[in-house]
């Protein structure tokens, strides 16, 4: 089980075209593929003759369960569909790695191969995964393409930052999968839709249907001064978890989380990405209005110091002691949610206890008015940061109702929200 990328209970019928040029980006393709099935397209691939020799088309075949358009006389693994039917089935084309020749062709409408013919006869929206050296990014001739393709209406999803196969760490790596799964999952969900049968697919499905879950995630970072700052050891991981659950039960998700490592679950709702408590709390607020249940997974800081410096503090000037002078943050739960929780919200937190965890746990549910509380250790075998086993109890106000056992965190965080779904039914969980 995975917590990042789409749920699978997302059906999106759509048709996806995606075409493969030749990079060493196109094993990441391969991914990304797999990614476009899962959350329920219909994909179709092309590829190039140069994008054939980093990955074969049996590989896309097998990932997609269709044939691939790999030239355009009908020869080698051609889908049964001709290299126009293509174009005009598909709802959505991808090109993914697009390579700075690929661009060049793009933009001044040159069809000599499958990839660029099939991209000259698609009229619908168009997405471009672009990967290259960076020298070849930075060249004018490709900023002036991808200006021309932007202009069409072509979607670029912008290469990132790394290592790249021609050995140096630069910009020009194709983005991720998760980030071209996203972009076009958003897509699609903007297209038109034909048909009832489309409109009823399209909606989520599950006992959390028409539910909407606000999720926080990850630490808070505390500035002291431009570099530094107080932070804890959350990774987020677990309030990912739960998101994407919660989106596989059906519901609307909105994540708020702080800076994390951990990578952020894709195409679950909205993802708000904050860093300090005082803009988690006004995220929280933002949201809160049209939300049948929060889960305050996130480890807010306690306190945050009193005056953040804008500059850098210099050792110098602080001698050989320094005392931070520190307040405490808004408790989110216990001042937010107490004062401005609408009508039929619920409201899940957490405790993290080393002793005598239950009873301080049910303490901390009365005194902030959460209807649950999840409560665990952070030390010891079972504990709660990093990758081993753990273990939570859920707890309500007759006190335990469930006791996950020794599990992953994906794992328990299913079995969570499975035990919540009663609690937004009306039923005490
Ligand atoms: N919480 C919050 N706003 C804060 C601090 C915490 O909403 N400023 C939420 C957390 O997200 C969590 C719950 O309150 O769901 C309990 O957190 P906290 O009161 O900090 O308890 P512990 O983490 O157990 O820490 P302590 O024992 O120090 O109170």
């Amino acid at each position: 089980m995975t917590t990042v990328g789409v749920p699978q209970n997302v059906q999106l019928p759509r048709n996806i075209l995606l075409m493969v040029t030749g990079g060493i980006a196109a094993y990441k393709t391969c991914f990304l593929a797999r990614l476009l099935v899962q959350a329920g397209f219909s994909v179709r691939c092309a590829m190039t003759e140069s994008a054939q020799r980093f990955v074969g088309p049996v590989t896309m075949r097998s990932l997609t369960g269709h044939g691939v358009a790999t030239d355009l006389w009908g020869e080698g693994d051609t889908d049964p569909l001709d290299h126009v039917d293509f174009a005009r089935w598909a709802d959505i084309a991808v090109v993914a790695p697009a390579t700075a020749n690929l661009l060049g062709k793009a933009a001044n409408g040159i069809a000599d191969d499958i990839v660029t013919t099939l991209l000259l006869a698609f009229d619908g929206p168009l997405v471009l995964a672009p990967a290259m050296n960076d020298a070849m990014w930075r060249h004018p001739a490709t900023r002036a393409n991808l200006d021309q393709l932007r202009t069409r209406g072509a979607h670029v999803v912008e290469p990132g930052t790394g290592w790249l196969a021609c050995g140096v760490v630069a910009e020009g790596r194709m983005a991720e999968p998760e980030e071209i799964l996203a972009r076009v999952v958003a897509l699609a969900q903007a297209l038109p839709v034909r048909s009832e049968a489309e409109r009823a697919a399209l909606q989520p499905t599950g006992p959390l249907s028409g539910k909407r879950v606000l999720v926080t995630a990850g630490p808070t970072r505390e500035p002291i001064d431009a570099i530094r700052y107080i932070t804890n050891r959350s990774t987020g991981s677990f309030g990912f978890a739960l998101a994407y659950e919660a989106a596989a039960l059906g519901a609307e998700v909105v994540l708020v989380h702080g800076p994390v490592v951990a990578p952020v679950p894709r195409g679950i709702g909205d993802v708000v990405a904050v860093e300090t408590s005082s803009e988690m709390a006004a995220a929280v607020r933002d949201h809160l209005q049209d939300s049948d249940l929060l889960i305050m997974a996130a480890a807010v800081a306690d306190f945050t110091p009193v005056a953040p410096v804008e500059g850098k503090l210099k050792k110098e000037s602080l001698g050989t002691s320094w005392n931070v002078a520190m307040m405490r943050t808004t408790d989110i739960l216990a001042e937010i949610v107490g004062r401005h929780r609408p009508a039929g919200l619920k409201v899940v937190g957490f405790a993290l206890e080393t002793e005598d965890l239950l009873e301080r746990a049910a303490a901390k549910m009365r005194a902030k008015g959460m209807d649950c509380v999840v409560a665990n250790n952070p030390t010891g075998d079972q504990g709660s940061f990093g990758d081993g086993a753990h273990r939570v109890w859920l707890l309500g106000s007759d006190g335990v109702i469930w006791d996950s056992g020794s599990s992953d965190k994906a794992r328990i965080a299913h079995g969570l929200m499975e035990q919540l779904i009663p609690l937004l039914d009306g039923d005490e969980a």
